[in-house]
């Protein structure tokens, strides 16, 4: 009975090394039950379908939405509890933000949580909120961002952002790169052929956001990216309706 003498237990707590060593021993087993395995999968995030990069103009008001510090009240990830599907939506999938950096999940919510806002106001009433909220939501305590509409999108470093996001894995084609410039002017232009702008980003929501075709604003960028939030996924098509109520 050897065995039972090396590890027997007043053996063990008598000597500290070789409980150290047990102790590490044991340890590193469930470490690697846990995490080799993650090591031979690509990605440990479920692909789904209608998931695709921003649009041109969604990016430039993503980082809009950014540089306003927008993230300091509004969250962008529905949790998976009754009451935040029963007021948002279906919960955020991880696929839903796999293209986002930085991503915008947060936690504090001084006001709504924004993953499924797209669709659910009108463009005009975006833009009467974000010149005054307190003009449609008279309690509001969200601070106005009027200037928006009148400082213009800057367009000549658009294919250098999207060349960036490649470099960290979004998945720009060359072509859509190459069109960054022209995408970004189609998408907010009601009178734009905006065939090859939906083929390349499904989905799209295109027109004059901020009311004035005529000038390319923040405002339409900012609005273009609130009316796409949560909007690529149809969740009835992936069997997943089953928490929306
Ligand atoms: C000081 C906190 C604060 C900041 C900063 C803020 N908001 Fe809000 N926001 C609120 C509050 C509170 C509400 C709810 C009342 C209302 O609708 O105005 C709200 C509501 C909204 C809504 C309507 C959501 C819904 O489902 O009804 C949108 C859209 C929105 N904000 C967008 C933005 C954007 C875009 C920015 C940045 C440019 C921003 N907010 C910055 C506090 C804030």
């Amino acid at each position: 009975m050897a065995f039972r003498n090396i590890f027997s237990h007043a053996r063990i707590e008598k000597n500290g090394m070789l409980m150290l060593v047990l102790i590490l021993l044991t340890i590193s087993v469930g470490g690697i039950v846990e995490i080799v395995p993650l090591f031979t999968i690509e990605t440990t995030i479920e692909r789904v379908k209608g998931v695709r990069p921003y649009t041109p103009l969604e990016q430039v008001g993503r980082n809009i939405y950014i540089r306003e510090g927008c993230y300091t009240c509004h969250s962008q990830q529905i949790r998976p509890f009754r009451d935040e599907v029963e007021r948002y939506g279906h919960y955020s999938l991880a696929a839903e933000s796999m293209y986002d950096h930085p991503f915008q999940w947060g936690s504090k919510r001084t006001g709504p949580d924004l993953a499924r806002v797209g669709g659910k106001y009108s463009n005009e009433w975006h833009v009467v909120h974000m010149i005054d909220p307190r003009a449609v939501v008279p309690e509001s305590v969200m601070p106005p961002y009027a200037f928006l509409a009148d400082k213009l999108v800057r367009q000549d470093d658009i294919a250098g952002h999207l060349t960036a996001l490649r470099a960290v894995g979004v998945p720009y084609s060359d072509e859509m790169i190459a069109n960054a410039r022209a995408d970004l002017l189609a998408q907010a232009d009601p009178e734009a052929d905006t065939d090859a702008l939906m083929q390349r980003y499904p989905k799209a929501v295109t027109g004059a956001f901020d009311g004035d075709p005529k000038r390319l604003t923040e405002m339409d960028a900012l609005i273009a990216y609130m009316q796409m939030l949560g909007t690529l996924v149809d969740f009835s098509a992936h069997g997943l309706e089953d928490f929306q109520q």
